[in-house]
Order: structure tokens, then C-alpha cells, then sequence
């Protein structure tokens, strides 16, 4: 653990903590504090940290900005006056804090059995050791009669379902266990739906005949609802009464403890989150635990406020899942092969491009496999899994199950905001609104707001910050929480709309550095690379190598120079000439990837245009 001030970094369970306090920290923030605690009195420059964090993805440094914010704002650092993080303008950052190594922390707080229990159930799954942890501190808490609602939070796949299988697996038989699951679009049509498929498992004749006899004492209506009273006579309120459900529950519950799991929270409909909040904020003592999993989702689905509202008042906790780490995908990796020692640079390989989710990891490997880039040979008289070829060159595309999945989300968006994230995905990872609105040819502020819109709503896209454009406006900038969103919407718009999109933003480039176009030469020169303006993007680069030739830049100037001659190398036409095309070639396909990376990057130049350089 490596210590500086009153902090200590906790690489094991990837959090902070000041002095006994735990603070938890979303995955990227605490990448960004590792790589700077670990590399501490020292320049940190923009690409070194973007390397380091997004290796081979584009990503435009103004995201740097906003970690850095958000990390001033957990030290209590000021950037005018900085104790911890100093931000040396234009170049990156500099970690200023002397760091030690210390011990880890004793890991006590939780019951002896809960601890073993953590360390047995990770057979099933790998890297969640902490998070196993917490939910079995919490289940003993709701044993002693402290009644527990939990919600495991995290993004499409991270493993939440998996975590609270391992969990439930765990519980054994002291436990009666009733899962629920909501589903999409049911929450208007059926009232309780995820409550009552619980009820129907607690109940269920045999097993359940004790807790049917509670339930019928005492919520007759809800066991009426179920379909199990058959003297309709004895029902004489038919309504679902909350309180009559929560005083059964806990009645049950002091049998024999109660768990109720009810998974994709984000779908239930409202009757079935008010009586979560309504088991949760009774007083009495109850042998009753909720786990609910749930994602990001849409922040206007009351699910969210409800969340939030419990939090606050500490009425529920959160377990909330961030990407695994590599050694943990390394482990999911011998499970999945069945195979202890791996190929090297595997591990590497799978963790970067499935950025630490384990769905999109096992898709990987499904799809190294289905593309024999993974294939079985004779090794040693085994057969062992070994690459066909170099690592590096396996092709990193998105898995044909990632990409369905991803395809489905990005469907259940209206016209319009498919359009506005295609659009977005021409320009990156992050994408500002500018450019937006520059592709589709529409008001930059209908954009922000669409951008606001989908940021709330859809799991895969945050907000980033805000730049201030040359003219003197602010544009704010978003971003795709993972790459593979990016690639699936760069790749399902038609080469033609993609090309259209590429000019689009060129040009607006070209009118908001007016005078400067040197500036952004690459940019530029990438857009219209793709928009198939071979010739334009070459005139682009040899303009700004005029421009650095004239400012004594010779090095630069002859970087652009090479930058035209890669140009007319690639261009299609009669042996390299720069014959313009019309806007219907691939539009950057495999050029894009390396070219992003090799981009100058627009907001570096927006820093420049305001500090005058
Ligand atoms: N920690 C883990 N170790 C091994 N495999 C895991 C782990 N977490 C998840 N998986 C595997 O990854 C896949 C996705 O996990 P899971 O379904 O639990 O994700 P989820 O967060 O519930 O997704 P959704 O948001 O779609 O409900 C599953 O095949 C699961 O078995
Ligand atoms: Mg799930």
C-alpha cells in the first residue's frame, strides 16, 4: 500500500483511504491516482498518462482534466495552491506528495465466518474477493436481526448477476433464498412483477408451505394475487397492502433469515421499488436481506432516485463492481481454457480490450477462438491453447456477441440519438458537441441537450466537460465509457454517412481556426482522409508544414511531410497520385484506428488558441 499525507492507496481493493475511512473510488479515477502515486515527483505528460490508461484507444486529454477535478475534489487539493496534484500547463502533471509503503490494513470489521466463506466461494468467480466480502458482513449483520437492502451496481456485464449467485451459492441451507426478476417493459403492465415470482418461490407447495401459512394469515390479498386461496369468500380486501406484505415477510423472516434477490432493479416498476423502500425503512428488528442488482442506467427511472435517496440516509448499501483487474482476467482465463500456464501477452491482450469487463473478455476469447487466431495443439503430449500468430497482430475487431449485444442497446434508441452517437463516434472515444452538430449540419445546443438526454438515460455515454471554442463558445465534450461502443457505432453507419460526417466536421474545423488552419492540420487531415478528400488532406498537411517551415519547426515541418507522403503512399488511384475521390471509399476503415492515435488533438490546439502560443 503506498501511503502520502493523511491518505493510503489501496492497489488490493482498488480504493482510498483516509486514515480509517474507506473511499471508494470509480474505476478510471482510481487508474489515474495509481499511475500518479506511483510515478510521484516527477512530469507526467499528457500522452504518458493517456497511454498508460487508454493504451491504443484515442482518447482527447480534456478527460484528463475532469479525473483531475474529481481527484482535487477527494484530496482536498486546490489547483491554485496544490498539495498533491500540480497541473504544469500545457505539458501533463506532476504528483507532488512524498509516497511510502506501508502495511495493508487489518481486515476485521466482518464476522471470522464470513471472511472463510469469502475465500470458498471465489472458486466460481474470479477478482471479487472484496465485494464477497462485504455482502457476507452485511448478511451477518441481517442474521443478528439488522435488516440489510444491498445494490450491486456496475455496467452491462461487469458480473454483477455472477457475484450474487456466488453470494447466494454461499448461504447454504441456513438461508431461505426468493429471486425475483424484473423485466424490460413489464414494470406498466404488471404491477409487482418481480415480487410476486418471489413470492411464488417462497411459497412454493412443500417447501414453502410454512411461509404460505403466514402469508395467508396475514397478507391474504397477496397470496389471493398469487392464485393460492381457493376460499375467494375469506379475502374480503382484494388490494395489495405494502404493510401487510412486510410485517409476512418479517414473520417468515424470524423462521428462518430471508434473502430476496430481485436483479435488474432498473426494469422494476414503481409499486415494486416502493415496497423495497418500505421493507427498508421499517424499524423493526428483521432477519431480512434485499439484494438487488442494477445498472447505471437510465437516471431518470425512478429506480435511480430511490437508490440514491436509501444511500443517503444509509438505509442501503452499495456494492459497486469495477472492471477486473489483469490478474484477475488471468484467472478468468485459466477457467475459460481450462488451461494454467497461458499464452504470453494473453492476459494483456484480452484485459485491454475487454477494459476489465468479464462479459466482453469471454466474448473475446470465444471470438479468438471462432477465428482460429487461438488454436489447440500438441504440447508436451497435451493439447494446449497456443496463437496461431503474434499476439500483437491478433485483430483486436468486436466480438460478433459484444457487438449484438451493443447492436440491441443502441436499436431501443430513437432515430435521432442513434444519429447524434454515430456521429459522435467519428470523432472518438470523446466526442464534443460541436462536432455533432457540425456533422449533422444542426444547432450545437439541440446537440447538448440530446447529448445531456442520452448521457442520463443510457449507461454507455457520460458527460466529459466543457471546452471553450475559438469564437469564444463553450461546446461540452462526451464520452464512451468503453471503447467497443465506439467501434460498433463507428461501424454500423454506411461508408457514404460516415464520409458525409468527416467533411461535415472538417470543414466546421477549417471555419473555427480560420486563419490558423496550421493548427489543426492533422485534424483536418484525417477528417478529410476518410471523408475520401484525399487530395484536401494532403494540401492540409503541406500548409501547416509551410507554416512550421516559415516558424523554424523543421523537425515538425518534415513530420508533416511525412504525414503527406504516408497520404499519397495510401491514397487510392493510379499508383499513389492524389487523385481526389468522391466521398465513397471506406471512410478511414483501418486507416482510422492508427490515425486517431496519431492526431493532433484538437483541444490541445483550443488550449493553445486561449494561452495565445
Ligand atoms: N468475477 C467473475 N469471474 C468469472 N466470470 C465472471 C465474473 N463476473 C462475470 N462473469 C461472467 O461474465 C458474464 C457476465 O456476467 P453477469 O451476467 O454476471 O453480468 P451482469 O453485470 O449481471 O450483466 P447484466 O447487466 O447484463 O445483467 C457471465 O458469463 C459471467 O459468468
Ligand atoms: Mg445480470
Amino acid at each position: 500500500m503506498k501511503q502520502f499525507g493523511c491518505f493510503r492507496l489501496d492497489t488490493g481493493n482498488e480504493c482510498l483511504w483516509r486514515e480509517e475511512e474507506q473511499i471508494a473510488l470509480p474505476p478510471r479515477t482510481f487508474m489515474v491516482l495509481r499511475y500518479l502515486v506511483e510515478h510521484p515527483g516527477r512530469l507526467i505528460t499528457h500522452d504518458e498518462l493517456l497511454d498508460a490508461l487508454w493504451p491504443e484507444t484515442y482518447v482527447q486529454p480534456q478527460v484528463l482534466r475532469t479525473y483531475m477535478l474529481e481527484l482535487r475534489k477527494l484530496l482536498g487539493d486546490d489547483a491554485a495552491e496544490p498539495r498533491f496534484i500540480q497541473t504544469l500547463p500545457k505539458r501533463g502533471y506532476c504528483f507532488m506528495a512524498a509516497v511510502c509503503e506501508c502495511a495493508e490494513p487489518e481486515r476485521g470489521a466482518g464476522p471470522s465466518h464470513a471472511r472463510d466463506g469469502a475465500r470458498a466461494i471465489t472458486k466460481g468467480i474470479v477478482g471479487r474477493d472484496e465485494e464477497l466480502d462485504r455482502l457476507l458482513q452485511q448478511m451477518a449483520l441481517a442474521a443478528c436481526g439488522e435488516r440489510q437492502v444491498v445494490f450491486v451496481t456496475g455496467e452491462v456485464g461487469i458480473g454483477k448477476t455472477a457475484l450474487v449467485d456466488a453470494f447466494c451459492h454461499e448461504l447454504g441451507a441456513e438461508w431461505s433464498v426468493a429471486r425475483g426478476q424484473c423485466v424490460d417493459g413489464f414494470g406498466e403492465k404488471e404491477e409487482y412483477y418481480p415480487m410476486m415470482e418471489a413470492l411464488g418461490q417462497l411459497c412454493a407447495p412443500g417447501s414453502g408451505d410454512a411461509a404460505a401459512g403466514v402469508m395467508a394469515r396475514m397478507a391474504p390479498a397477496w397470496m389471493r394475487a398469487l392464485g393460492r386461496v381457493h376460499d375467494t369468500a375469506t379475502v374480503t380486501n382484494t388490494e395489495r397492502m405494502p404493510g401487510d406484505l412486510c410485517a409476512a415477510l418479517e414473520q417468515i423472516a424470524d423462521d428462518k433469515p430471508l434473502m430476496l434477490v430481485f436483479e435488474d432493479l432498473h426494469w422494476a416498476d414503481p409499486s415494486t421499488l416502493q415496497l423495497i423502500v418500505a421493507l427498508s425503512r421499517r424499524r423493526a428488528p428483521a432477519k431480512l436481506m434485499v439484494v438487488a442488482t442494477c445498472s447505471a442506467g437510465d437516471a431518470e427511472h425512478p429506480q435511480r432516485a430511490m437508490r440514491q435517496n436509501l444511500l443517503m440516509r444509509q438505509l442501503a448499501a452499495e456494492v459497486a463492481l469495477g472492471p477486473l483487474t489483469q490478474s484477475a482476467v488471468r484467472e478468468l482465463l485459466n477457467r475459460e481454457l481450462a488451461q494454467e500456464k497461458l499464452p504470453q501477452g494473453l492476459p494483456g491482450f484480452v484485459h485491454q480490450h475487454s477494459e476489465g469487463n468479464p462479459l466482453f473478455a469471454i466474448a473475446i476469447v470465444e471470438h479468438l477462438i471462432a477465428r482460429r487466431f487461438l488454436v489447440r495443439q500438441q504440447r508436451d503430449g497435451a493439447l494446449e491453447w497456443q496463437p496461431a500468430g503474434p499476439i500483437e497482430e491478433m485483430e483486436a475487431e468486436v466480438p460478433d456477441r459484444v457487438a449484438q449485444m451493443i447492436e440491441l442497446e443502441i436499436e431501443s434508441l430513437s432515430a435521432d440519438e442513434q444519429r447524434v452517437l454515430g456521429a459522435g463516434s467519428v470523432m472518438g472515444i470523446a466526442f464534443p458537441a460541436w462536432a455533432v452538430a457540425a456533422a449533422l449540419d444542426e444547432d450545437q445546443a439541440a446537440i447538448e441537450e440530446a447529448c445531456a438526454g442520452l448521457a442520463r438515460r443510457v449507461h454507455f455515454v457520460e458527460r466529459g466537460g466543457q471546452d471553450e471554442l475559438p469564437d469564444g463558445t463553450r461546446s461540452e465534450f462526451y464520452v464512451f465509457v468503453h471503447g467497443l461502443y465506439r467501434e460498433v457505432l463507428y461501424r454500423r453507419q454506411a461508408a457514404t454517412r460516415r464520409a458525409e460526417w468527416h467533411k461535415h466536421i472538417a470543414d466546421r474545423l477549417g471555419v473555427m481556426f480560420r486563419g490558423r488552419e496550421w493548427a489543426v492540420a492533422r485534424e483536418v487531415a484525417m477528417h478529410r482522409e476518410a471523408a475520401g478528400e484525399w487530395a484536401a488532406a494532403a494540401e492540409a498537411l503541406r500548409h501547416a508544414a509551410r507554416h512550421a517551415n516559415a516558424s523554424g519547426a523543421r523537425d515538425e515541418a518534415a513530420a508533416l511531410l511525412d504525414d503527406v507522403h504516408r497520404l499519397e503512399e495510401n491514397a487510392p488511384g493510379a499508383n499513389g497520385s492524389l487523385a481526389a475521390k468522391d466521398g465513397t471509399n471506406a471512410a478511414g476503415e483501418g486507416t482510422n484506428r492508427q490515425g486517431h492515435r496519431k492526431l493532433q488533438i484538437v483541444s490541445e490546439k483550443l488550449d493553445e488558441f486561449w494561452t495565445g502560443s
